[in-house]
């Protein structure tokens, strides 16, 4: 666990399903949804960040995985009051050192719209092409 401008940054942190699906609902629209989050992470992921404020989940990043060496950043979200303190970067960069930790040799990350300027340029992804299939 790290504490950054005292907010508490925890690789696998615990968190309940209610108070994801609220900062998921905010940060990608929609309505609060009621998917078991905690099942859904414990059984395909290789971990996640969360970052508190007092107890209050502010910031959350999953970190999908192949069982191998390839592992993908999904579900960056930090809730709108707490944006542009250089939290989202943070979340990332532990979600990379932890990564890096597990034996990870590759993360990956897609985004829509303007957020190069996030991944890119804040958290030090370099650009390469992918692809992607709507199912
Ligand atoms: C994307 C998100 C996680 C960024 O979190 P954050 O804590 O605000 O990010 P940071 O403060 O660490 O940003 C660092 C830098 O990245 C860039 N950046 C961050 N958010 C950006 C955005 N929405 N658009 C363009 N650039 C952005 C800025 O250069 C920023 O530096 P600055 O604040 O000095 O300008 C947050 O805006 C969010 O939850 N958005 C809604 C959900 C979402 O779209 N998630 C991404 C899914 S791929």
């Amino acid at each position: 666990m790290t504490s950054v401008d005292g907010l508490r940054l925890e690789w696998r942190g615990a968190f309940d399903n209610r108070e994801l699906n609220v900062l998921h609902a905010e940060g990608f629209g929609g309505p609060v949804r009621d998917d078991d989050w905690v099942a859904q992470v414990e059984g395909h992921s290789l971990g996640w960040v969360t970052a508190r404020d007092a107890g209050r989940l502010v910031g959350f990043v999953n970190v999908a995985w192949d069982g191998g060496v390839h592992a993908f950043l999904l579900d960056t979200l930090v809730t709108g009051p707490f944006r542009g303190r250089g939290i989202g970067a943070r979340l990332v960069e532990a979600a990379v050192d932890a990564s890096k930790a597990a034996g990870c040799e590759w993360l990956h990350v897609d985004w829509d719209g303007a957020l190069a300027a996030f991944y890119l340029d804040a958290c030090g992804f370099r650009p390469t092409e992918a692809g992607l299939i709507q199912l």
